[in-house]
């Protein structure tokens, strides 16, 4: 996607952004519907199948589906796969690998994008993220598990923290430095460059780009009625990537794996709104508040969006 730096940013009026609510809503029915089933044994084709029929049973649309040609309702990113993985019926999960699903639906026209990384097999386990798995996982490529649980949980805690800034008066790049002052106080992870955030709405991708890193204070001045889907990538490793003959999955230049998490936010006047959590964000920003642990990606499935009329105020 080209993006020019005069675009203007898109400004929705209440009633659109409470239909990027639907769309949020369904985006974290089906993500959290394909999070729980992500135990070993199972493959990322069958993941893809679960949130594809959660997506249309609300009476959404896949957003990823033909997307420039991408074949899938979901991106599966396993181990040292950062972003846009191919679900595929030869792909099996086993234990002690991680696994990035992103998902996106299509309500009345606007889009939801949402993202989350968990251990495979650790979606419903609660604080399942404290449970020893030792000897699982793979000698050969594979990280302890104390190591993943680290990355993963920098990475959501920096989303956080960039979605924290998602308010009117801020710039851009404000979101941008937050994230990346998070991801360096938790421990030495790449911070990857080459792909970003970005605006959304009545396109998937839309103006402006959101990197994951900079200098605050620059950047267009947010207000109310923008939307942004945040997701910042970690890796344990050098942050350089490297894209497979497919023509789609990002994996790391050194094969470190990778944790990425992505929400969508909308900037209102009482701040953020996150369209893609159930909560609207607030159990997200106050285990920042609190400095608590956070797996919000793994805490609550949300409950289905039934129909596409019913509206949910934000
Ligand atoms: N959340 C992903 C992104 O913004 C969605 C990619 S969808 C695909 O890059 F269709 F391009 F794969
Ligand atoms: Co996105």
């Amino acid at each position: 996607m080209r993006l020019r730096r005069d675009d203007p940013i898109e400004v929705k009026s209440p009633a659109q952004l409470a239909i990027m609510r639907e769309a949020g809503l369904v985006t974290a029915a089906a993500l959290q519907a394909a999070a729980a089933a992500a135990e070993p044994g199972i493959s990322t084709a069958e993941l893809d199948a679960i949130a594809e029929r959660e997506i249309r049973s609300a009476g959404a649309t896949p957003s990823f589906k033909g997307y420039h040609g991408y074949p899938a309702t979901i991106c599966t990113s396993v181990n040292d796969q950062i972003v846009h993985g191919i679900p595929d019926p030869a792909q099996i999960l086993t234990a002690g690998e991680i696994i990035s699903i992103d998902c996106g639906a299509i309500v009345g026209g606007w889009h939801g994008d949402s993202a989350l990384t968990i251990r495979v097999g650790q979606a419903q386990a609660g604080a399942g993220h404290q449970l020893s798995l030792h000897g699982e996982h793979d000698q050969h490529g594979g990280s302890p598990p104390d190591e993943l649980d680290a990355l993963l949980s920098a990475c959501e805690r920096a989303l956080w923290h960039g979605l924290a800034q998602a308010a009117p008066g801020r710039r851009l790049t404000d979101i941008s430095h937050a994230i990346e002052q998070a991801a360096r106080a938790a421990g030495r992870y790449g911070i990857v460059r080459e792909y970003t955030g970005h605006g959304i709405g009545s396109q998937m991708h839309m103006d402006p780009a959101v990197p994951n890193y900079g200098r605050a204070g620059r950047g267009p001045v947010l207000t109310p009625g923008m939307a942004l889907a945040i997701e910042p990538m970690l890796v344990l490793g050098a942050a350089a990537t490297r894209l497979l003959e497919d023509g789609w999955t990002v994996v790391t230049a050194d094969g470190s794996w990778a944790a990425h998490f992505e929400h969508t936010v909308a900037i209102t006047d009482d701040g953020p709104f996150v369209l893609t959590a159930e909560d609207g964000g607030a159990s997200g920003f106050a285990a920042l508040r609190s400095g608590t642990e956070m797996r919000l990606g793994t805490t609550s499935r949300p409950r289905a969006v039934g129909a596409v009329g019913a509206r949910n105020g934000i």
